[in-house]
């Protein structure tokens, strides 16, 4: 899968350039709704961060922002890399080309405030989506917000995947802030909050599977 091609996708495919007004904006509120006046966001997958940037230059928020995005495609991080210094961000916000769905990559960091699943849950299959979910509770401080996306698409049954997704965020301990539909429907968008007891990182083994897909996810 050429991630690249995919990227190309946000200047032309409106459905994905609302996800990213969507994205920017949970984020944007997510950001100034965490109690720490320093936030610490992480986000997997996270392609060029483009749906980050977007939000610290909104200028809807005033707080510091310290940011590890996982990708494993080089031309990527080194696109977003290029961004994020172009802002004058380079010291605060990090990408680790590597692979998120070990918990290996996670090793070192600080519990995060923001957790970004963007364009992820298209790509991850049957229980892996559930295991995915459970394993995010060991990313959060209390308190803290995950972003998340999916495709609505037919193919494979997006609206139901997308339910079964809000009942597993639930029965993980996440409380849903915002569920939304990008305008024309192509996608969900939704922020949860994690208000339970922090758990502890796995330190070796995989947490999800990732398989991806030609569609835009
Ligand atoms: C659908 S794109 C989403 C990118 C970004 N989060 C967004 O919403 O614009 C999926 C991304 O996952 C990355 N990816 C695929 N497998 C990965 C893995 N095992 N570890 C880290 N990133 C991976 C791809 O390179 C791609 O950038």
């Amino acid at each position: 899968m050429d991630w690249q091609s995919w990227h190309e996708n946000y200047r032309s495919f409106s459905p994905l350039q609302l996800r990213l007004e969507e994205v920017c904006q949970q984020v944007t509120e997510a950001i100034n709704a965490v109690a720490p006046s320093r936030v610490q966001v992480l986000s997997l997958c996270a392609g060029d961060g483009r749906d980050l940037l977007k939000a610290l230059q909104s200028g809807h928020t005033s707080k510091e922002v310290d940011a590890t995005l996982i990708e494993l495609d080089p031309g990527l991080v080194e696109q977003g890399r290029k961004a994020f210094a172009e802002h004058g961000l380079s010291d605060s916000v990090q990408f680790r080309c590597a692979d998120a769905t070990s918990f290996a990559t996670y090793q070192g960091l600080p519990k995060a405030d923001i957790v970004m699943v963007c364009g992820v849950f298209g790509n991850v299959r049957g229980p892996h989506v559930q295991q995915l979910i459970f394993s995010l509770k060991a990313f959060c401080r209390q308190g803290a917000r995950v972003i998340w996306t999916r495709s609505l698409n037919e193919f494979d049954d997006g609206e139901t995947a997308a339910q079964e997704i809000r009942g597993w965020f639930a029965q993980a301990g996440f409380q849903e802030t915002v569920f939304t539909r990008t305008p024309e429907g192509t996608f969900a968008v939704s922020s949860v909050a994690y208000g339970a007891e922090q758990t502890p990182l796995p330190s070796t083994g995989r947490m999800f599977e990732f398989s991806a897909f030609w569609e835009v996810h």
